[in-house]
């Protein structure tokens, strides 16, 4: 939770009231959506206790959000208690994207999510897919074996011990919601990036995924809560300026179509050489200053 907290879920309502199909749970996954209540519910009250309340006694559960000014009680496991589905209902209140997985048959299953600001896909599109199938146009891995190596990790993850990985891309402006529903209102601003504006208008942005093995229904829940960065603040440190250089010159063009910013590589590499000096940089993402 962070100074975004009330903005970002200002921004999932509107998202939301525009599009329904943004949250959707199928019905075989209604326990993990327990589960996943449960679990945000207990960690914000754990990890903030002046924000956040939560009094269990039996399945009688009240819930105090101050931020939000959400002041519920609630019989735990009983949805009619709810104003709305309870996946639906803890994720209108914890900021980040969530997917969450049925497990069987040796895969995972996108059954149930709340996916608001996603980089490029779409859980309405997406809903019911295996594995295998919704990282079907991410190129290379598959025929490196890494999503196989990537599924018999998860499939082993263990209650009490989630486990983390990044990911990035590149959105101009920043915008949470760069979803395929919406790319009439974001993909044009792709043309609009100058030399001049180009600091200002381009972001880094990037995810950081976890992995939580949910206790009843044995589902995986995916959270996803994204970062945007403008270029002009990333190279304020100058590690990550030389880095940034590197990576984005080096990345094979596959790549760069893939997550959408092929069409202004050029000009952002031409960019950020003016930050690398060619200095070696250290390993890891620490900025060293
Ligand atoms: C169950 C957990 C996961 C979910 C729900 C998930 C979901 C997704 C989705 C929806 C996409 C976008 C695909 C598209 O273009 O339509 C994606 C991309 C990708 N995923 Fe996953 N993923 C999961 C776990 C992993 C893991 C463990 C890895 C580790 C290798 C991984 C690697 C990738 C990569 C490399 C991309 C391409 C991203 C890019 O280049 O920007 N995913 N994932």
């Amino acid at each position: 939770m962070d100074e975004h907290y009330i903005s970002e879920m200002r921004d999932r309502a509107i998202t939301l009231a525009e599009d329904p199909l943004r949250c959707q749970s199928l019905p075989h996954m209604e326990l993990a959506g327990w589960d996943v209540l449960e679990l945000i519910m207990v960690s914000k009250s754990e990890d903030y206790p002046d924000l956040f309340e939560l009094h269990r006694d039996g399945n009688n559960w009240h819930w105090i959000n101050k931020p939000s000014g959400i002041d519920q009680k609630f019989t735990f496991l009983d949805p009619t208690t709810l104003p709305c589905g309870p996946l639906e209902y803890i994720t209108r209140q914890a900021q980040g994207d969530f997917a969450v997985l049925d497990q069987r048959e040796g895969n995972l299953w996108m059954d149930a999510g709340m996916i608001t600001s996603q980089a490029d896909w779409s859980l309405d599109f997406d809903i019911g897919m295996n594995f295998f199938e919704w990282h079907a146009p991410v190129p290379k891995a598959a025929e490196m074996g890494i999503f196989q190596r990537a599924l018999k990790f998860l499939l082993n993850i263990q209650q009490g011990d989630p486990s983390r990985r990044l990911n990035w891309t590149m959105t101009v402006n920043p915008r949470l919601d760069t979803s395929p529903e919406n790319y009439h209102k974001w993909g044009p601003e792709k043309r609009t990036v100058t030399p001049e504006n180009l600091g200002q208008k381009q972001y880094l942005r990037v995810e950081l995924q976890t992995f939580f093995r949910l206790p009843r229904s044995n589902g995986l829940l995916f959270p996803i809560r994204c970062y945007l960065i403008r270029l002009d603040d990333l190279v304020t440190v100058p590690k990550w300026g030389r880095r940034f250089h590197r990576v984005l010159r080096d990345l094979p063009d596959e790549l760069a179509e893939y997550k959408g910013f092929a069409v202004n590589r050029p000009m952002i590499v031409e960019w950020l050489s003016k930050y690398d000096d060619g200095a070696p940089t250290s390993p890891g993402t620490a900025p060293d200053v």
